[in-house]
């Protein structure tokens, strides 16, 4: 089992102060979700936790089974298993997708180990199919002309391909009709296991009716502010992040 943990982690962008002390603990068999209103820092979190030098930490510590990682690159936190799904995916014009995925997961293997290009192939083909996504994609350039959608369901192709211990999956459900939401659901579901721990972070609860979150945390002005089970998810839905607030006492004004 491995651990990821999180303590009173303070983060600024330009000197100004996002992430005002989140704790968060997740084992591996977890998911969970992080619910939280616009611009309150959850893409600040998945960011930081992953290592995007953009952001600093200013207090606190992440802990990969028991050691910080925060001294290490974006590309050796990936080698100790972790994976971000980002918002906003990046094109990458020049590397095809597959030659991405293939390089992802020999970078974390030992050199007699790497995955030949036919294991590699086979399992690609299965995954794509599991997806019900186009061969072609595979060859495409990273997500260059790749649609909303499209992006989105090639991130869970290359979650499935990498097999992370544990992946951060950023709004992977927004701008998704239901077809492409059941099939990311899937994906994610496919994943589940004692060996794999996912951290979910949505806008809305619709996607937790197909991905059951163990855990759900909700963020609010750069900090956990509630943590409980599935229900939590639905009670937000029907309270809306007003009403939590003000149980919890928290000034909250909605965004018009
Ligand atoms: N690159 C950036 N430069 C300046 N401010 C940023 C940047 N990224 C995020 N912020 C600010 O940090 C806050 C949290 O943003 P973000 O983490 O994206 O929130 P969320 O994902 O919860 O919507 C917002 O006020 C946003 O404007
Ligand atoms: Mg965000």
């Amino acid at each position: 089992m491995s651990v990821l943990e999180i303590k009173d982690l303070h983060v600024a962008i330009d000197d100004k102060e996002i992430l005002k002390g989140v704790d968060l603990v997740m084992k591996t068999g977890e998911i969970h979700a992080i619910m939280g209103p616009n611009g309150t820092g959850k893409s600040t979190l998945s960011a930081a936790i992953m290592g995007n030098p953009n952001y600093e930490v200013t207090k606190g510590e992440i802990l990969f089974d028991g050691k910080n990682i925060l001294d290490l690159e974006v590309d050796e936190r990936a080698r100790l298993g972790l994976f971000l799904a980002m918002q906003y995916p990046s094109e990458i014009p020049g590397i095809s997708n597959a030659e991405f995925m293939r390089a992802a997961i020999n970078a974390r293997r030992e050199e007699e180990d790497k995955i030949s290009v036919m294991q590699f192939l086979k399992k690609l083909d299965k995954k794509m199919d599991l997806l019900n996504m186009p061969e072609e994609m595979a060859e495409r350039y990273l997500n260059e002309g790749f649609s909303g959608g499209e992006k989105k369901r090639n991130e869970i192709l290359q979650l499935l391909m990498i097999e992370p211990t544990f992946a951060i999956l950023d709004e992977i459900d927004s701008g998704l009709d239901i077809d492409a939401l059941k099939v990311v659901a899937k994906g994610i579901n496919e994943m589940r296991g004692e060996d794999f721990g996912a951290l979910i972070i949505t806008h809305y609860q619709r996607l937790l009716n197909y991905i059951v979150p163990d855990v759900v945390h909700i963020m609010m002005d750069g900090r956990v502010v509630l943590t409980g089970d599935a229900e939590l998810a639905k009670r937000l839905e029907a309270e809306g992040y007003a009403g939590i607030s003000a149980e919890l006492g928290i000034d909250y004004k909605e965004e018009v």
